[in-house]
């Protein structure tokens, strides 16, 4: 029996007495080592009819022909559902970009093992129901609009997501209603009478404690006091979860686990969350107040709270109901490794999703990245101030790369909000422009080549490793030896912004060593010169692999420059002499001018 590397199976029973132990146990059990967010500890049995079962995914549960396969739960990433109430703004690009970063890394890291990758709009609510008719729109017609944006959004940012899910979508509907039905036969729902401040634009109910009065230009009114929001008084009747119920059970989990939310100040927020006792959770509204959502399942007069509905995304986008496609659904990939939200949202994905999951017996999710907000002026982006950065306009002003970048390197410490600004897109532009896009001209500039023996740079491990010898470029040997492992770790703890500077590090590095070594003066020797290309180009090719995640067609653009081929750029080839460069093409510009900036 072979034993994979961390976070793989691998069954190869090669030898006879192997097959033969392999066809009489009925279970095997296979400890498979793993040990970062991205790769969970994970042990399975094999059932002699070749099916395998998973202790931390109960459900996973699939049948596989050959054991010649390799097994693993996919990596599913997941980001939160959009409201379209209104076109999307910089902080939604934010939460997708990182998401989609993630599950590149996940792809190039574990290319044999499938990505999921969910995002989508939420659709029903009050918010939408109001925003529809403010615009005297059907709402179906008024998402049916908006949504698109989203889409359109998440295509222009390049991002590689599998699935759009729009909760208006049939296939939606059944899961919520599964799940209430599930959740109601346990006799964890019950009919009770509410009353609270609710506010539309947050979709939550606030007690006394979390409001407060205020004047305002057009008299009195009753704010919630984390988000600002406009709240009203409301009395009625309606459906409970026994919310209450799953607090030790939560509390324990984070206890135990500090790792499960990112960043750890978000963990101390939950902790602090759960102090107190939890009061059970409304999950629905009467249908005279809430008409655009899913029905109660046999009671017509009440529709499901909007975040009852929208929490049930993650379980739809797996295929749930599983099994009701008999084989094809995706319910393997149950529970996502990794949970992408904006601080705002903590508690619906900490505390009530959870305590749905823990409900319903069904594992959870495994880790989420509660993240810090954008804001523009230093203040929130809001239509009434006219502060909203539009991300499509960035995006064709600076070009999708240079947004994602930006994005990541401002916006991936995760920890305070950052304000966006054109003055710092532009540096953040400058930065990869001089150092990745005129560092490949200099390198392969008409003065070099022609200080190189065969006019052309030559690499070879050969070259590569006499580089080591130079005292001007042996720190850079050093570092490339070690590049990869340090931006996978970086990633695979979700700091994202520090696995990027890792990156950078290694190009200021490499553009100081040029300016230092001269390999255009007649004063170097052209052996020297061949290693400093050489040098220069494997750095080139390694930081082309590493950016993918982050600049996804820039660090094409380079890799075909390079004549890297298409698979050799995965990240086991991003090690020092890991991979092969083809014939390089000298003058590709990998930055074109852009165009000017409107007022
Ligand atoms: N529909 C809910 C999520 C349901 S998930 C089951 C929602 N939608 S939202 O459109 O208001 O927000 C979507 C995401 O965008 C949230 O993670 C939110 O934190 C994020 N952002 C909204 N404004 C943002 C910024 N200004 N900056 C960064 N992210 C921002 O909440």
């Amino acid at each position: 029996m072979h034993i994979a590397r961390p976070g793989q199976l691998c069954l190869r029973p090669r030898h006879p007495v192997q097959l033969r132990l392999f066809h009489t146990l009925l279970y095997i059990p296979l400890q498979i080592h793993g040990g970062s967010s991205t790769h969970p500890p994970m042990l399975c049995w094999l059932h002699r009819s070749n099916r395998l079962i998973s202790t931390n995914t109960r459900l996973l549960y699939r049948r596989y022909s050959s054991v010649e396969q390799v097994l693993e739960k996919p990596f599913y990433v997941t980001t939160p559902i959009f409201y379209p109430n209104a076109v999307p703004h910089i902080g939604h690009l934010y939460t997708i970009v990182t998401a989609d970063i993630i599950a590149r890394h996940a792809r190039l890291t574990r290319p044999d093992r499938p990505v999921y990758f969910m995002t989508g709009t939420d659709e029903h609510g009050l918010k939408i129901q109001k925003a529809a008719k403010e615009k005297g729109l059907e709402p179906s017609v008024f998402c049916d609009q908006l949504s698109e944006h989203f889409r359109a959004l998440a295509e222009k940012a390049d991002t590689s997501h599998t699935r759009f899910l729009r909760t208006t979508e049939q296939a939606h509907h059944e899961a919520v209603q599964d799940v209430w039905r599930k959740l109601d036969a346990k006799g964890l729902i019950y009919k009770g009478s509410h009353q609270g401040w609710y506010s539309i634009s947050d979709e939550c109910f606030y007690t006394d404690s979390q409001i407060k009065r205020v004047d305002t230009p057009v008299g009195p009114s009753v704010v919630s006091i984390e988000t600002g929001s406009t709240v009203e008084w409301m009395e009625e009747e309606n459906y409970k979860f026994r919310l209450s119920a799953f607090r030790d059970a939560l509390l324990e989990r984070y206890q135990t686990d500090a790792r499960v939310i990112f960043p750890p100040h978000q963990h101390s927020v939950v902790l602090d969350m759960l102090s107190s006792p939890l009061e059970d959770l409304s999950i629905s509204r009467p249908r005279s107040r809430l008409h655009w959502g899913i029905p109660v399942p046999n009671d017509p007069d009440h529709t499901m709270y909007v975040w009852f509905d929208a929490l049930t995304v993650y379980l739809t986008a797996t295929g749930y109901p599983w099994g009701k496609n008999s084989a094809k659904d995706v319910m393997s990939a149950w529970p996502p490794n990794l949970q992408i939200i904006g601080k705002d949202i903590v508690r619906f994905h900490a505390i009530y999703f959870p305590a749905m999951l823990l409900a319903l017996d069904f594992p959870l999710p495994q880790r989420l990245l509660a993240h810090s907000h954008w804001t523009v002026n230093r203040l929130k982006m809001s239509k009434s101030i006219g502060n909203v950065a539009d991300p499509i306009q960035a995006i064709d002003i600076y070009g999708v790369d240079l947004v994602r970048y930006y994005l990541a390197r401002v916006g991936g410490h995760f920890k305070n909000d950052v304000d966006w600004s054109i003055e710092q897109l532009e540096k953040f532009t400058f930065e990869l422009q001089s150092l990745l896009g005129n560092f490949y001209l200099r390198i392969n500039s008409a003065a070099i080549r022609k200080r190189l023996p065969q006019g052309a740079p030559a690499s070879s491990s050969s070259i590569l490793e006499s580089c080591r010898d130079l005292p001007e470029l042996r720190d850079i040997v050093s570092d490339l030896v070690r590049l990869s492992l340090d931006v996978d770790a970086h990633l695979s703890e979700l700091r994202v912004a520090d696995a990027l500077d890792e990156i950078i590090k290694q190009l200021q590095a490499a553009n100081q060593m040029l300016t230092v070594t001269e390999p255009w003066s007649k004063n170097t020797p052209s052996e020297k010169v061949e290693q400093i290309c050489a040098l220069s180009l494997e750095l080139l090719r390694i930081c082309g692999i590493l950016l993918q995640p982050f600049t996804p067609s820039k660090a094409t653009q380079l890799l075909d420059a390079l004549g890297v081929p298409a698979d050799k750029r995965g990240w086991t080839q991003a090690g020092f002499c890991g991979g092969p460069i083809g014939s390089v093409q000298p003058s590709v510009k990998l930055f074109q001018p852009r165009p000017p900036v409107p007022e």
